[in-house]
């Protein structure tokens, strides 16, 4: 979905991760990304650390993504960067960049909601995915399930109320110690690896919400459930069962996500749905949600895990759509930690 097909160049600088993608008609001809790991020294991301590693790095992940593309700025048809959400200095500095290139080279300039870019990655990797279908972005930062009308028309079904999915998944392997040094945002990962050897029965975690007959999430209280049951065990107990803990948080997060998206699929009468943003990778969430909606007849659609995750390849997807619309930023194009979803509606009850 390029302007005559000619490629962009996306760039994505909205937390810790700092990328940069050509794409050309949904193919993806280099997607480079660099993953800041000082953040661990801190418990999280830091947002004046983020910002500075992005400085240092942004230029050099351009370049390597356009060397890896084997083209140059002149061969481009635009540049597309992440406008937000976000932290507000991480985002300037992809803006900043972003602004300096199509100075420099002409070349129009366009600022994509990271969501939209979510909900692109699924469209680049499956080219028959294309609207209506039911979304679930499930990330660090969001849990929305989003119905897709149409490109650039979207209705809110639901949101959480509290912390993110990949939010809870981060926060329970950092309780359970299971992250590695380096690591503040791989806890979905590792919680998924242990969880592999532990039973999901073996702990009966809150399912918030489930019964409710909305569509909103809520995931802080599972976390602090996982709180409760282990901080007054000793460390070698604690290690004893905490494949168990991980199998049955995981449960708990996997048939809320599952339930709640295939009833909003049902009601809305989507046929397909997409599950799309870092949690997507989630190895059991795809095999429930995949089991529980071919029983309905429903197909489901994930992108591979690095379009999963925070990429430049999606944020170049969602700018050449919005391109094609002829949405060029001017030169004060800013950041936009709340930016709200273009096109984006609540769904009326
Ligand atoms: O989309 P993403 O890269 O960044 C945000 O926009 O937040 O998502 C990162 C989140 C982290 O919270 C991470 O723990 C989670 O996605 N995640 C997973 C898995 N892989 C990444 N959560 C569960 N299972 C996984 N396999
Ligand atoms: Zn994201």
């Amino acid at each position: 979905m390029s302007i005559s097909g000619r490629p962009i160049l996306g760039i994505e600088t909205s937390c810790d991760e700092t990328a940069a993608a050509v794409v050309a008609d949904g193919h993806i001809y280099s997607n480079t990304i660099f993953s800041q790991t000082e953040h661990s020294l801190y418990g999280g991301v830091v947002p004046e650390l983020a910002s500075r590693n992005h400085i240092r790095t942004l230029l050099p992940v351009v370049d390597q993504a356009l060397a890896e593309a084997d083209l140059e700025l002149g061969d481009l048809c635009g540049i597309a960067v992440t406008q937000g959400p976000g932290l507000v200095g991480c985002l300037l500095v992809g803006i900043s960049v972003g602004k300096g290139l199509a100075l420099g080279s002409g070349l129009p300039l366009v600022g994509v909601h990271h969501i939209e870019g979510h909900l692109f990655a699924g469209s680049m990797a499956h080219p028959d995915l294309v609207p209506p279908f039911m979304a679930l972005v499930a990330s660090g930062g969001h849990t929305e399930l989003i119905y897709v009308c149409a490109w650039g028309n979207y209705e809110r079904w639901g949101r959480t109320r509290d912390d993110a999915a990949g939010e809870a998944f981060d926060k329970v392997a950092k309780i359970l110690g299971l992250l590695r040094e380096g690591e503040v945002t791989m806890g979905g990962p590792r919680i998924s690896m242990f969880a592999e050897e532990g039973n999901p029965d073996a702990f009966d975690f809150p399912r918030a919400l489930i019964n409710d007959p909305g569509f909103d999430f809520s995931f802080s209280g599972l976390k602090t459930s996982v709180l409760y049951r282990i901080r007054d065990l000793a460390v070698e107990d604690l290690k004893a069962i905490r494949a168990n803990i991980a199998a049955s948080f995981q449960a708990a997060v996997v048939d809320v996500l599952v339930d709640k998206t295939l009833r909003a699929a049902r009601e809305v009468g989507a046929e397909r749905i997409l599950l799309s943003g870092g949690v997507a990778a989630n190895r059991a969430l795809r095999a429930q949600l995949d089991d529980d909606a071919s029983k309905l007849g429903m197909g489901v659609f994930y992108p591979p895990t690095p379009l999963c995750t925070d990429n430049a390849a999606m944020i170049a997807g969602a700018g050449a759509f919005r391109l094609s619309r002829g949405e060029v930023a001017g030169g004060n194009l800013n950041a936009a930690p709340r930016l709200p979803l273009p096109g984006l509606h609540e769904r009326q009850v």
